[in-house]
């Protein structure tokens, strides 16, 4: 591993390398870990001198920083890098350069460099470091050695710099990387490699510095953060030494597994009061013989049992899930097992998807055989259900005070502030004089879908 570190080194480290000049726009698609990502790779690239554009029209380089969970994600960015490639034909220069980064980076590497797409730089999701000088090269005209850079890394170090990327309501901290879980239908494992954990005195690290530039509330931020695992310390041990820094007042996390959701982690979260009382717990499905088709490693009836917990143990506690229907041999059976679940949780949020074959991954070896309109049908019927469920049990909160934290100006209407409770429920509120971060009673007067509707007690 030795001569992989040394590999590892960017030819130029970011503080080395000339302040050549030159503007990049970077876009995010798919995960939180991306959107992190991305605020890692501005940083690493402002400080090496470059300006960051929120304009792909004028930047020198766009980067798109990818994602291959389902193959409508890849295709959207594929005809993406077309539209970026008639920037340049409409200039008639040869830029914007286009990068790409994430997921596809990893999965399809040289190949993004030929034929139609033929992107000037592939770098994936554990080599960013190398990105300041891939990007000077390429900007300086030389080309880049090495124009595809991917491959798995050892350590988990890439940091997003607060004092560069500034501090928004809740601030993203990535805590590991990659995934041990074998999923049969996720790619994740693939693109991102194995389970490597920050160490924690950079998290703490990162996490201070964070409150430093005025930011109160972190989300912590895996493929599976419930699995932490760093000698001595698991991620109940990690979110008991976060909640201990001054200043931090909210921790959020994403996402749990199920299987890793146990009692004593539970207990934690509901003791303490900085951890919000919200989990996002995907079950992907409540067919017990669909679960161990995925190889989910819990049954409905333990995932039930942990929610059910949950309730006890946190006071407050909301759930979100994410959904799969078709999965290779998903019969209506398994698919009313899957809307069972949906009625006995009460989720206050779902999102879910239709099955996406994903070449290489254990599932494809599995007939693809729920026809696409059965599909569509059984997504439209789960979100039907719960809408259904959630119009009931929004309903219930008319005339509830809540203690919710004032996020910023709504979108609309006019003069009107968005904030959000510590277990994830929106609330839009009219009039007042309220300041962001400042947290506040409000009643509740009505909703529309998971947007709630209410007005100050104290403004
Ligand atoms: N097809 C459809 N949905 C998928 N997901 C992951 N892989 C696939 C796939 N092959 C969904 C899961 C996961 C979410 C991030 O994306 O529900 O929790
Ligand atoms: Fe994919 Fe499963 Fe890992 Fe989640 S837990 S990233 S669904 S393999």
């Amino acid at each position: 591993m030795a001569d992989f570190q040394a590999e590892l080194q960017p030819r130029l480290s970011p503080d080395e390398a000339p302040a050549r000049g030159g503007r990049f726009h970077v876009e995010t698609y798919g995960c939180q870990m991306n959107s992190y990502d991305s605020q890692a790779i501005s940083g690493l690239l402002q400080r090496a001198g470059y300006a960051r554009s929120d304009d792909p029209d004028v930047a020198d380089i766009v980067l798109l920083n990818t994602c291959s969970v389902r193959d409508h994600a890849e295709q959207k960015i594929l005809s993406r890098i077309g539209e970026i490639r008639s920037i340049r034909r409409r200039r008639g220069l040869a830029q914007p350069l286009i990068g790409v980064c994430g997921c596809m980076a990893e999965r399809l590497g040289p190949e993004l460099r030929k034929g139609q797409h033929r992107v000037d730089l592939v770098v994936g999701v554990d080599r960013y470091e190398t990105l300041p000088g891939l990007v000077g090269e390429l900007l300086a005209g030389e080309p880049a050695l090495e124009a595809v850079v991917t491959g798995h890394t050892d350590e988990a170090r890439l940091v997003a710099p607060p004092e560069l990327y500034p501090v928004n309501n809740s601030h993203l901290v990535t805590i590991h990387k990659g995934c041990d879980y074998k999923c049969t239908y996720c790619i994740v494992p693939m693109t991102r490699g194995p389970q490597k954990e920050k160490a924690p005195d950079l998290i703490l690290e990162e996490i201070r510095g964070i409150v430093a530039a005025g930011g109160r509330e972190v989300t912590l931020l895996g493929q599976n953060v419930t699995a932490y695992a760093w000698p001595g310390l698991d991620f109940a041990g990690l979110l008991q030494k976060v909640a201990e820094i001054p200043g931090l007042e909210r921790i959020r996390f994403l996402t749990g597994h199920p299987r890793d959701m146990h009692r004593p982690l539970m207990d934690v979260i509901g003791r303490l009061d900085s951890v919000c009382p919200w989990l996002h717990v995907p079950i992907q499905s409540g067919s017990d013989r669909i679960l161990r088709r995925m190889k989910r490693l819990y049954d409905r009836a333990e995932y039930l049992d942990m929610v059910d917990y949950a309730r006890r143990a946190i006071p407050g506690v909301t759930f979100s899930s994410d959904f799969i229907v078709g999965f290779p041999g998903e019969t209506e059976e398994d698919f009313q097992a899957t809307l069972e679940v949906l009625r006995e949780v009460r989720y206050d949020q779902i999102f879910s998807f239709k099955y996406s074959e994903r070449p290489g991954v254990p599932a494809a070896r599995l007939a693809d055989d729920v026809p696409l309109d059965v599909k569509k049908s059984r997504l439209a019927r789960l979100m039907e259900l719960q809408d259904e469920v959630w119009a009931g049990a929004a309903a219930a909160c008319t005339g509830q005070v809540w203690h919710a934290v004032v996020e910023g100006p709504a979108r609309r209407p006019e003069g009107a502030w968005q904030l959000r409770t510590g277990n994830n429920r929106k609330v839009i509120v009219t009039g007042g004089e309220l300041v962001p971060g400042q947290g506040v009673a409000v009643r509740i007067t009505g909703h529309r879908n998971t947007t709630f509707f209410g007005s100050c007690e104290e403004c």
